[in-house]
């Protein structure tokens, strides 16, 4: 065997597969189609926040803790009552077919068979009912866009309590799209192909609003429905009313929203800009942690996306008060490359370099991330 084709295996992990964030992005590059690959890559404007949100980590630095015992290592995590074997859950992206055919099923069942959260995106390629059948034990929860019929919202949330998914998380942050000059460029939106009507044309609120049924008639209501510029929190206390799941909600930066999040009742946040796709310009979610962190003081969770590559992104993130992360971009590229199982290489490599980051920081279980110390440059 060549030295180029040694099997390197360090527990259990070999170069068989791209190993980075960068060599997957590179693999999936070369195996999606142009306008694909670019609408997941690009973000909003400049690219200022994306850029931000991956530097910004590489600005915090672990103050480690030694002679700590980290024999024995636990990075289960419990949230809303359910036990997850690592602090990572999967962020809802939106017509995951652009990437790999089997698009959602595939990555619901990858999610499934590493036990973290799912989370199906409202603009999935397949419907609410088609996850909740490919993956049935795994924890699924549903991502709402907002419906300016709000009556299509509630159906929605409705469908997702029938099909057993745990929790609702409504992203706040994408009343309209975001500036993507990629997507401009290329003349390409998924949405408007019709890529993203699964959860829509399987929904009997929206099926019946619509005066035709044909392709053109669905994209333009779908479209329609998702331009929410009057999204209130009025509109999140009527949802906890309808629904007895947990509601999340994706895309809080600001500490005084958190506090407003905690006064509506809200079970818990997800610190993210988007990946970079909404609002060009805005703080990098690792850097606006510390203070909502501070605001909420342990009264609900706090996840947090956006720019997170690497176990060590993990872990200072969950030093500096989340309770879990979301992975977006780097399982997207493993799907594109090589379906279920490159979600599940790409997670096993998170897992790993996570565990190996809290054991080299002194840290065996989660409940004692408050010894690491955190100093920002
Ligand atoms: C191609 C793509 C599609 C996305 N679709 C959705 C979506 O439908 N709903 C949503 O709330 N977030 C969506 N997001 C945002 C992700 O949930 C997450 O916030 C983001 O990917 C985090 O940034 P990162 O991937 O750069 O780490 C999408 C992201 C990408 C890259």
């Amino acid at each position: 065997m060549s030295s180029n084709h040694q099997n390197v295996s360090i527990k259990g992990q070999s170069t068989d597969f791209p190993l980075s964030f960068e060599e997957w992005e590179k693999k999936a590059s070369s195996l999606m189609q142009e306008g694909g690959y670019s609408y997941a890559r690009s973000s909003a404007g400049r690219e200022e926040t994306a850029r931000r949100n991956v530097e910004a980590f590489g600005k915090w630095a672990i103050v480690p803790r030694m002679l700590s015992n980290v024999s024995d290592m636990d990075l289960s995590v419990t949230l809303f009552g359910r036990t997850y074997g690592h602090p990572f859950l999967i962020a809802p992206v939106g017509v995951q077919k652009l990437a790999h055919p089997e698009g959602e099923l595939a990555t619901a069942r990858a999610a499934a068979a590493m036990n973290i959260p799912f989370i199906l995106s409202t603009v999935a390629s397949h419907s609410i009912e088609e996850v909740a059948a490919a993956a049935p034990d795994g924890s699924k929860w549903f991502q709402l866009y907002w419906s300016s019929n709000e009556d299509i919202s509630f159906s929605m949330v409705e469908r997702a309590e029938k099909a057993g998914y745990e929790a609702i998380v409504v992203t706040v942050d994408t009343i309209m799209p975001g500036f993507r000059e990629g997507d401009i460029r290329n003349q390409f939106s998924p949405i408007s192909k019709g890529l993203g009507k699964a959860n829509y044309i399987n929904d009997p609120v929206f099926m019946k609003a619509l005066p035709n049924h044909d392709e053109a008639s669905i994209v333009a209501s779908l479209l329609e429905n998702m331009y929410t510029p009057a999204l209130h929190w009025k509109h999140i206390a009527k949802l906890k009313e309808k629904t007895k799941l947990p509601v999340l909600l994706k895309g809080i930066l600001h500490p005084e929203d958190a506090l407003t999040a905690l006064e509506y009742g809200v079970d818990g946040i997800i610190v993210s800009n988007h990946g970079g796709r909404q609002l060009d310009g805005t703080i990098a979610t690792i850097d606006a942690l510390p203070a909502i962190a501070e605001a909420v003081q342990k009264r609900m969770p706090i996840l947090l996306d956006s720019g997170i590559r690497r176990g060590t992104d993990a872990v200072k993130a969950l030093a500096l008060g989340a309770d879990s992360v979301l992975i977006g971009r780097p399982f997207l590229y493993g799907l594109a490359s090589n379906g279920q199982q490159g979600v599940e290489k790409v997670l096993e490599r998170l897992f790993q370099e996570t565990e190996l980051t809290l054991a080299l920081s002194g840290i065996p279980d989660l409940s004692q991330m408050g010894r690491l110390k955190m100093v920002r440059d």
